[in-house]
């Protein structure tokens, strides 16, 4: 492996392989530009070279990286999607036995803030690879554990975006994981945020199991902030939420990133036949009844971008494609690995949009995504 000085790199370049920190850390995979703010990180941790077995070079895709380059790029790619199901399974299993059989001794933060740490750092470093699986039609699992799940790594992510010091990062994805137990206690049939068109009567336990999750978690000796994030994670900025009715700056920080979290799980995810995903970013973004503390609002566009990191869209070139990475200055052009298009060495071509000349023309309908063959793991690795 070459060691390259960071002074020495030109600021956006690509890398034609991943670029390491050290012998086990990636810092980059060939698609990901070393920008400013990358190269500024490095200069602030006191780093003053990276390695690779590539070489630097202006553009990913179209002009530096060779076929053969962006094939190991592939390989790198097919083990982080590998490593992101298996953190996914994992976190599924835990998040139930939580939910539905912890005992005394689990059901405590000292408990879950041990384990939790791990999770956190895991979803740091494989964000665009566990963003491109989450979102997977996962049928036999609990609606429940599922909806938890698919939140509190959403929320995990907000947090990481808006530089949370990591003792509330513990505090709020624990918040996350727990924010349904009240509903879960009162009535599990009932488990997801509230709908216009639920009954009055389902309506009043709707209401009622922030109350509960507080409760329960106060009596468990949670801390209190995590009681409140649970208290209020259906309150909106615009005094429209329950069930205090509170608004703006009364809102406590984890009770408004979990509410943007769970909104964006629950139609999104859960009701893409209503809204796709590019639809309902774009709905948060406009935050008409200024649900949405604007703050939270911009951590959850960025981190995801207009097109979410997973979602599926047409291409100007008439080629469906999947969306698997974005950058912040970019959130209109993200990167994309193309169905059925295959460089020379047999596998599915990644272009960024934002530097080439095939744009996105618009996201896939549900239909055109249930025609495609089996998703990801099968199809962009063959
Ligand atoms: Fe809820």
């Amino acid at each position: 492996m070459e060691s390259y000085l960071i002074k020495n790199i030109k600021i956006d370049s690509f890398f034609t392989k991943p670029v390491f920190l050290d012998d086990r850390f990636v810092l980059l995979s060939p698609e990901m530009q070393m920008d400013l703010k990358t190269i500024q990180a490095l200069n602030e941790w006191g780093f003053h070279s990276v390695l690779s077995e590539g070489t630097p070079s202006d553009a990913y895709f179209s002009g530096g990286a060779t076929e053969s380059d962006s094939s190991s790029e592939t390989v790198v790619d097919r083990e982080h999607i590998e490593q992101a199901e298996q953190f996914y399974k994992t976190l599924y299993k835990y998040t139930r036995r939580i939910l539905f059989n912890a005992t005394g001794s689990e059901f405590n933060f000292a408990k879950l803030a041990q384990w939790i740490q791990e999770p956190i750092n895991v979803i740091r470093n494989n964000k665009r690879y566990i963003l491109r699986i989450i979102t997977a039609p996962r049928d036999e699992e609990d609606p429940a554990t599922r909806h938890t799940v698919q939140t509190t790594i959403l929320t995990v992510i907000i947090g990481l975006y808006i530089k949370l010091p990591n003792h509330k990062l513990i505090e709020l994805a624990i918040c996350a994981l727990l924010h349904e137990i009240g509903m879960l206690k009162l009535s599990p049939q009932h488990y997801i945020c509230m709908r216009q068109d639920t009954p009055p009567s389902d309506q009043r336990i709707l209401v009622a199991h922030p109350i509960m999750g507080y409760s329960i978690l106060l009596k468990a000796g949670f801390p209190v902030n995590i009681c409140m994030g649970v208290l209020e994670h259906h309150e909106r900025e615009n005094g429209s939420g329950y069930p205090k009715r509170l608004v703006g700056d009364a809102i406590c920080q984890y009770a408004k990133i979990i509410s943007l979290a769970c909104h964006y799980v629950s139609t999104a995810v859960e009701q893409p036949d209503v809204l796709n995903s590019h639809e309902v970013i774009v709905d948060i973004l406009k935050n008409k009844e200024n649900l949405f503390d604007i703050s939270i609002v911009r951590a959850l566009v960025s981190s995801l971008s207009l097109y979410p990191i997973g979602s599926y869209v047409l291409l100007s070139s008439g080629r469906k494609a999947q969306v698997i990475n974005s950058y912040r200055d970019n959130l209109g052009a993200p990167v994309v690995q193309i169905f059925g298009e295959r460089s020379a060495d047999g596998r599915n071509k990644i272009i960024n949009t934002a530097s080439s000349e095939i744009s996105i023309a618009r996201p896939l309908t549900q239909d055109e995504i249930s025609q495609l063959p089996q998703l990801t793991r099968d199809v962009d690795f063959v």
